[in-house]
């Protein structure tokens, strides 16, 4: 596959997505491509010209480290606005197609949707309606998360985006997927066969994925506060790093295959059992005041801003292994990690080991912020006793390769590329609602927790052998 020259269309130009993570991606790619020939055109409500634009986006590019000089001259050239006050797109039309033949371009296009959620539908059937689903080139379609707010809602935009687009057009972003150690779970799993051999549920007692945050909601609690943790994180992040760990080897390395796994695993998970599922929400504590108290939070929200939960792959590989799910703001630290917990041996000798929490053998896998893993075995310590300490085997990313691209590098990378392997399927963006609708449709309320733990206590009942991430489960010494 090969990036061609092409138009780069965001829909959201003056937005934070744009100037914090687009632009500075876009900007090393096209630099690191030696493509002096592709356009960004910026798209958003405001009455700019494109200096005023060029101006954010230099100043943009700056705070991100690229050199002011080159970067202005980049602007100068390579970056243009259009103001859309209404859904009529003739006028925008007609700027695409001006830009395009001043730079010589084919009429390769992406547009690339960094809007509310609320915007999709009329921006969708805009471009549609105006013959901008397909050009001279190719055209591809991005849309950022959340993609629907339920599962009636996601069927309802994918149908209204297969009005206009072809599925092979349209690019489902979860930056999740974008993040290298994400990746890299795939080949850790599948070129080394010492793993995948132990990676069932013969050897592995349980599984669990985490992604804490520190962070509380901060100034997003508008937004926030009609999702909740639920929504935000464990429906596309965390259910995304559950189909990699969990999905059987594709026949090939390729868009389809990868994720025909990916929608075999949803597609086995039991039903959630509702007992199994603990939501909390953050109370103040130290610095962090409390949820409730947010500009933008309902009074009385009964938004959860944790959630943890056990769920179970009814398939032949994980049968019977609890996958253990657990997201929340304002936690201890920031950490995604994926831990996975081997089974006791059949007759322990240590007898006296075997009743400690952490006595089984543990596989860390740490994908923010210290990228890397840590395999936790069992080490005779030196000595008359037959003491026992755990030792980590370790590999850390940043020793080894430095610092890692950001994700939204890797994805406009694949975007331009049309590589669809890292991006949500629509039938995929489905089966993922599938599993989560049930328990949203559930009544519940949050359990308080003070900022800064690790959630309601409640949630220690769902782990069998207790949360590993935030736990130690190795020793350095
Ligand atoms: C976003 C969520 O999708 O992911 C945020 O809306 C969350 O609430 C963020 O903070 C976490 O992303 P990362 O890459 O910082 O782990």
């Amino acid at each position: 596959m090969s990036s061609e020259p092409h138009l780069f269309v965001i829909f959201g130009a003056t937005g934070d997505l744009t100037s914090r993570k687009l632009v500075p991606a876009l900007y090393k790619l096209l630099l690191s491509k030696d493509d002096g020939q592709s356009v960004i055109l910026g798209v958003g409500r405001s009455e700019l010209t494109d200096e005023a634009f060029r101006a954010t986006i230099r100043e943009a590019l700056q705070e991100s480290g690229c050199d002011k000089k080159h970067a202005t001259n980049w602007c100068a050239g390579s970056v243009h606005y259009q103001q859309v006050t209404d859904e009529d797109y003739s006028q925008l039309r007609r700027r695409i197609e001006n830009v395009e033949n001043e730079r010589g371009l084919t009429g390769n296009r992406v547009f690339y949707l960094a809007l509310p959620p609320s915007a999709f539908e009329p921006v969708i059937s805009a471009l549609g309606e105006h013959e901008l689903a397909t050009s001279r080139g190719w055209t591809r379609l991005v849309i950022e998360k959340p993609f629907g707010h339920d599962l009636a809602s996601a069927r309802a935009l994918n149908a209204l985006v297969h009005r206009y687009f072809d599925e092979a057009q349209v690019f489902r972003i979860d930056h999740y997927l974008g993040k290298e150690t994400v990746q890299n779970l795939l080949v850790f799993r599948f070129a080394n066969t010492v793993f995948e051999s132990l990676w069932n549920r013969d050897r592995i007692e349980e599984v669990e994925i985490t992604v804490a945050e520190q962070l509380d909601v901060a100034n997003r609690a508008g937004y926030y506060d009609g999702a909740g943790a639920l929504r935000d994180m464990i429906q596309n992040h965390i259910t995304q790093l559950l189909t990699l760990v969990a999905m059987e080897a594709p026949a090939k390395w390729n868009a389809e295959a990868v994720r025909n796994e990916k929608v075999k695993v949803l597609q086995a998970i039991a039903p959630v059992e509702l007992d199994h599922v603990v939501y909390g929400q953050y109370e103040a504590a130290g610095e962090v005041d409390s949820y409730s108290n947010h500009d933008g939070v309902a009074a009385e929200s009964t938004t959860p801003t944790y959630v943890a939960m056990r769920i179970h792959v009814d398939n032949w590989r994980w049968q019977g292994v609890p996958f253990h799910l657990r997201t929340g703001k304002a936690l201890p630290e920031r950490t995604t990690q994926v831990t996975v917990t081997f089974r006791r041996p059949p007759v322990s000798f240590f007898s006296d080991l075997a009743t400690e929490a952490f006595d089984r053998d543990v596989l860390v896998l740490t994908l923010q912020p210290d990228e890397g893993f840590d395999l936790c075995i069992d080490v005779k310590h030196p000595g008359d006793t037959m003491d026992i300490d755990k030792i980590p085997l370790s590999f850390d990313y940043a020793d080894r390769f430095g610092v890692v691209a950001d994700a939204y590098e890797t994805l406009l990378a694949d975007i331009i590329e049309g590589d669809q392997t890292l991006f949500v399927r629509a039938d995929e963006v489905e089966s993922s609602w599938e599993v989560f609708q049930p328990v949203l449709d559930s009544e519940f309320s949050p359990e308080p927790y003070a900022a800064g733990t690790w959630g309601p206590a409640a949630a220690d009942e769902i782990a069998v052998t207790g949360w590993k991430t935030g736990a130690s489960n190795c020793s350095e010494d």
